[in-house]
């Protein structure tokens, strides 16, 4: 017999002792067919509920409403930004009580995958990354670099410290079955290459140097490492996000095929349209995943909720978060989405013991058709019929029976007998959203006007400022303030042949000011951030005030180098028809403000709000630019969620008792193509859009916690000149 080296004996004992251990402490496992929790392979339905796009209040209900839907994760990333908005200073309060959430989830007996990122995507405001962190000397964002990885290294352990000081991992008895480290790292890595791949590495061990207990996953990772030799309980698991992901296999054949983010609609944005996904494609999607072996899939968004703020991140995302997903942005079920899901969920229960114990074997019965069948030893059953075809409905013969398909359709068959689900035959009942208006508002208002350029709070320089580099984000808007002197004898003060005015920005958006007036608005959007205001501005003889208001809408979310964005004006700036000809303005000298007045002097608080007078009645400012608005109301009776109907306004942001409620633009309407949407066909986010030419978000949600039986407090912003008297409270039913 060869001689076993002793390291061989000692690694395996070391093994068979972890797996002992590990299911004597309930510890969470997988092998090639699923996660494995308490000794028990399982087929998990997941949702992702991100904690801070809903109250505190709302938490017990959504989650209750995800287990009626037939739920057993809960997922959400971790959003560092709203954790540590300065460095060392931590908030886990109100809607950032990570805590609180998870307790939440563990009381109503799911489980949750926790996304600690620390980076997220999300359409969260600089993909969750800290915005002072772009200022730490040295840093080079999501890559090889080390002031970028003490710093993910730190918030990562906080947090994961925090989860086991809590007990909140499952071998601890708490709900956390799997952790994710990074969000989609893997085309970066093959866009950057050696120095993506050092990172991958080093983030992998770090995390599953963390010891939490429970598998880590890196999403879009095919590269996903298995960071340590010795340690053969836990490895990282690469998933997959999309609409679709039957095709994806994981990189190790010992790994679960999971499906982290299936995409239950789309997200909205500023100037576009609203996408929605039909249901019937949703389960097309679960089906064909499932029936290939596929064991964990999450919804994304389940409840997608709100950007409260100034959180909207990714360019000109709007406020709301709706996403089209099961549970509506204000916590209402979205029919037929959620009930249609949960009949599929109630189907894949009473096959999942067979699904786990056994694999599929496939047969190809017609064009476009496949059959799936589970047969464990044990002589239990089930079988998927599939019908691929996008427009023809299909009758399939499957052991003595026959069976109707609708196109594009796949049914389950418990016993392998009894279609107990068909994807495309939808018995949950719809429903129409309404929006009832319950009252409409008495204003008073005050109007901002462009700062004074030796006011002892600007910043003079010679040249133009990157935006960010001056607001460090604590505000969408910087002031660049400027004069020009025209002599009286230029041309055009006789021909009256104004002079053109070019300014280049990076983003978002631009007011432009000529001696007070306003004299026009340019804005980007998503695809194209950066602008160019060109226009004739009405110059008088002698100095004159520009003033230019550059606004932000939003931090990038998606990329690598975070450190290399910039917003706002980089030039170059130019005045043309002049008797010079063309003057250029980049280089002189431009005083820099940041935010606004009723901002600095928090006009959407109570208190704050004293400190000006207002205007009321016949006076109140209408269709003027930079114009704060505030009333107070009463809080309507019953429990139905509020929204204002910002119909009629511009642009801006809105408060209530000192909440902020969010980016308001419904002037910004929606672009786009909505055409006839089809369930049947590859999906993509441009296929259902709705509500082309209506704003692209008109309701913005007041959440009922937020307010008291009288007296609240609402403050609107408005920069582009709205008319308030439009502007309602409705209930959302
Ligand atoms: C994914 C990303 C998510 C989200 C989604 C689009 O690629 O991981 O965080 O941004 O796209 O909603």
């Amino acid at each position: 017999m060869p001689k076993i080296p002793r390291i061989k004996i000692l690694l395996v004992l070391l093994v068979v002792f972890s797996c002992v251990c590990s299911s004597i402490n309930g510890a969470v496992s997988y092998d090639d067919k699923a996660i494995i929790i308490n000794g028990r392979r399982r087929i998990l339905m997941s949702g992702s509920i991100h904690y801070p796009r809903s109250t505190p209040q709302m938490w017990p209900d959504l989650i209750k409403k995800a287990k009626d839907g037939g739920l057993d994760v809960i997922q959400t990333y971790v959003f560092w930004n709203g954790h540590e908005p300065s460095p060392g200073k931590y908030n886990f309060e109100g809607r950032y009580d990570l805590v609180k959430f998870i307790k939440t989830v563990q009381e109503a007996g799911l489980y949750v995958n926790l996304r600690i990122g620390p980076y997220v995507c999300a359409e969260w405001n600089f993909g969750g990354f800290p915005v002072w962190l772009k200022y730490v000397p040295g840093m080079s964002f999501r890559t090889d670099n080390g002031p970028f990885k003490s710093a993910m290294q730190r918030f990562t352990e906080k947090i994961v410290s925090m989860m086991k000081s809590e007990e909140l991992f499952e071998p601890q008895g708490g709900p956390i079955i799997l952790s994710q480290i990074e969000n989609e790292y893997g085309p970066v890595e093959w866009d950057i290459g050696a120095p993506g791949k050092a990172y991958t590495k080093w983030a992998a061990q770090m995390a599953d140097g963390l010891k939490t207990g429970v598998p880590w996953i890196m999403c879009k990772q095919e590269e996903a490492p298995d960071p340590m030799v010795v340690q053969l309980i836990i490895h990282i698991i690469d998933t997959c996000n999309g609409f679709y992901c039957e095709k994806f296999t994981p990189n190790k054949p010992y790994k679960p095929k999971m499906f982290t983010e299936l995409w239950t609609g789309w997200f909205t944005e500023f100037g576009g349209a609203i996408p929605t996904r039909p249901v019937e494609d949703i389960a097309y999607s679960v089906l064909r995943f499932i029936q290939n072996n596929g064991s964990f899939v999450n919804y994304y968004m389940y409840h997608g909720g709100t950007n409260f703020g100034r959180t909207a991140g990714g360019l000109f995302i709007t406020t709301s978060y709706d996403y089209d997903a099961p549970i509506d942005e204000y916590g209402l079920l979205n029919e037929p989405k959620w009930g249609h899901l949960r009949d599929l969920h109630t189907a894949i229960k009473l096959v999942e013991p067979v699904l786990v114990s056994s694999y599929p074997t496939v047969t190809y019965p017609g064009k476009n058709q496949e059959i799936h069948v589970f047969l464990p030893k044990n002589g239990d059953c089930a079988a998927f019929l599939s019908n691929y075809d996008p427009q023809f409905s299909a009758k399939m013969t499957f052991g003595n029976s026959q069976y109707d398909l609708p196109p594009w359709s796949i049914s389950i068959l418990q016993d392998c007998k009894k279609e107990v689900f068909n994807t495309a035959k939808v018995n949950a009942p719809s429903t129409q959203r309404k929006m009832t208006s319950v009252g409409s508002f008495s204003w008073q208002s005050y109007n901002e006007e462009a700062p004074s350029s030796d006011s002892s709070d600007t910043l003079s320089m010679e040249g133009l400022y990157e935006q960010l580099n001056v607001t460090r984000d604590e505000s969408d808007y910087l002031w660049y303030l400027t004069e020009v002197y025209i002599s009286p004898n230029e041309q055009f003060l006789k021909n009256g042949q104004f002079p053109v005015l070019t300014v280049m920005s990076a983003g978002h958006a631009l007011h432009v000011f000529i001696n007070n007036q306003l004299s026009g608005t340019v804005w980007g959007s998503l695809k194209n951030p950066k602008l160019t205001f060109n226009g004739n501005v009405k110059l008088r003889a002698g100095a004159n005030k520009i003033s230019m208001l550059s606004v932000s809408v939003g931090l990038a979310n998606v990329g690598t180098h975070f450190e290399t964005y910039n917003v706002g004006i980089l030039g170059p700036i130019s005045l043309t028809g002049l008797n010079e000809g063309t003057r250029d303005l980049t280089k002189q000298q431009w005083s820099y403000k940041v935010g606004l007045k009723g901002e600095s002097l928090s006009l959407h608080t109570l208190d704050g709000s004293s400190s000006v007078e207002w205007l009321q009645g016949s006076l109140v400012a209408q269709k003027q630019p930079l114009t704060w608005y505030k009333t107070t109301f009463n809080a309507p009776d019953g429990n139905e969620p509020l929204a204002l109907d910002m119909n009629g306004m511009g642009k801006g942001q809105m408060w209530v008792n000192g909440e902020a409620i969010g980016r308001h633009w419904a002037g910004n309407k929606a672009r786009g193509n909505c055409g006839k949407c089809s369930y049947t066909g590859i999906y993509n986010e441009n296929k259902c859009n709705r509500y082309c030419g209506d704003p692209s978000q008109r309701w913005y949600h007041v959440p009922r916690s937020w307010l008291r039986p009288t007296g609240n407090f609402l403050v609107v912003f408005e920069e582009l000149g709205g008319n308030p008297d439009w502007i309602t409270l409705v209930k959302r039913s």
